[in-house]
């Protein structure tokens, strides 16, 4: 149901203050997310073995230099590597006779860099094996930090919401507003795509001019990426500077998804657009793709059979032929094939 061996998403760096931790439901499984008294951050499948209660009801407690998740219902410690560190109903005596390491909860790997913490989402079996993929990392100068974060949730399936973020024909549509795009703008355009790591880009290219805030930037040139599992960035370079959006569609369970937007910028324009400003529009543009999408799910509910067309579905297609060919690379153990080859696409919108 959803892609494995990536890393996804998990939370931002901001929210994991040394020794707390948070719950979030990450691909249908409860994941808890905290950060250890030195700072480094974990995740682990957030329910006790014990008896099932949510492991992040518990507070981290410090035991020997080593942080400990404590269970809130008997109080049995667990390490940030998943292990039981203690059972205190246990006499001495049971204690010695017991190996308490062989209990544990999952633990996932995690990787912290540019503000995000990721998550590596391997498959049940492989759950011990080092991951397979480097972490991602966003195109953008070293050091720098998020500046706007937004965040929705579409109540779809991650396909949906993934497709229905990409696919270029309901702009027009879904996102009409006299600061964004005029009705009588639409025309025909033309775009050349290239396959890249597990994805594919729409390469660097001159934005429409009937863009009113792409105006504003200058000559600025975009470049669209999309990779597995749902990550989509798109950088805006003008005079040297740079304006770039991270959208992670992170899958909370089949009907739900979430969406983060995370934006990084050093162009001096964006500075002097008040933030909260600049969060309003892009809080309108994702809103208007959750009605769209939540609209949807009316109709699907009755599993009508559903069409992609030529050109303005084929980045849908292409999302589709990389999930496949990841599946079979990770069942198989046959190399990766990007199905994505060199493309121009034309549409109008
Ligand atoms: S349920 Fe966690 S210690 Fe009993
Ligand atoms: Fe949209």
């Amino acid at each position: 149901m959803f892609v494995r061996d990536l890393w996804y998403f998990g939370c931002l760096s901001s929210e994991l203050k040394p020794g707390q931790h948070l719950h979030r439901e990450l691909l249908g499984q409860p994941v808890l997310f905290g950060r250890d008294h030195n700072g480094k951050a974990y995740a682990l499948k957030d329910i006790c073995p014990h008896r099932g209660i949510l492991l992040s009801g518990g507070e981290a407690q410090q035991h020997n230099g080593e942080t400990h998740v404590e269970c809130p219902y008997h109080g049995w410690r667990f390490r940030t590597d998943g292990s039981c560190a203690a059972i205190p109903s246990l006499t001495a005596e049971q204690a010695k006779a017991m190996d308490l390491t062989k209990i544990r909860t999952r633990a996932f790997p995690v990787h912290e860099d540019q503000g995000l913490i990721w998550i590596y989402y391997a498959r049940e079996e492989d759950a011990d094996k080092p991951p397979a993929v480097e972490p991602p990392k966003l195109d953008i100068p070293e050091g720098e930090k998020p500046r706007l974060v937004v965040r929705d949730v579409f109540n779809c399936h991650v396909d949906h919401a993934v497709i229905g973020l990409m696919d270029p024909a309901h702009i027009p549509y879904i996102h009409r507003q006299w600061w964004w795009r005029s009705a009588k703008s639409v025309h025909e355009k033309e775009k050349k795509f290239g396959p890249v790591e597990r994805g594919f880009t729409m390469l660097p290219h001159t934005p429409s001019k009937n863009s009113y805030l792409y105006r504003l930037l200058g000559e600025p040139q975009t470049e669209i990426r999309f990779q597995l599992p749902g990550l989509r960035t798109e950088y805006v370079q003008a005079g040297g500077k740079h304006f770039t959006g991270f959208t992670a569609v992170t899958p909370t369970n089949e009907n739900s998804t979430a969406i983060t937007i995370v934006v990084y910028w050093n162009h001096p324009l964006i500075h002097a657009i008040p933030n909260f400003l600049l969060k309003t529009g892009i809080s309108i543009f994702v809103g208007q793709d959750r009605d769209a999408v939540n609209a949807q799910q009316v109709g699907l509910a009755y599993d009508p059979k559903l069409m992609l067309i030529h050109d303005a579905d084929v980045q849908a297609k292409w999302y589709f032929a990389l999930k496949r060919a990841w599946d079979k690379h990770r069942d198989t153990g046959e190399a990766f094939r990007n199905p994505v080859k060199p493309a121009t696409l034309r549409w109008r919108s």
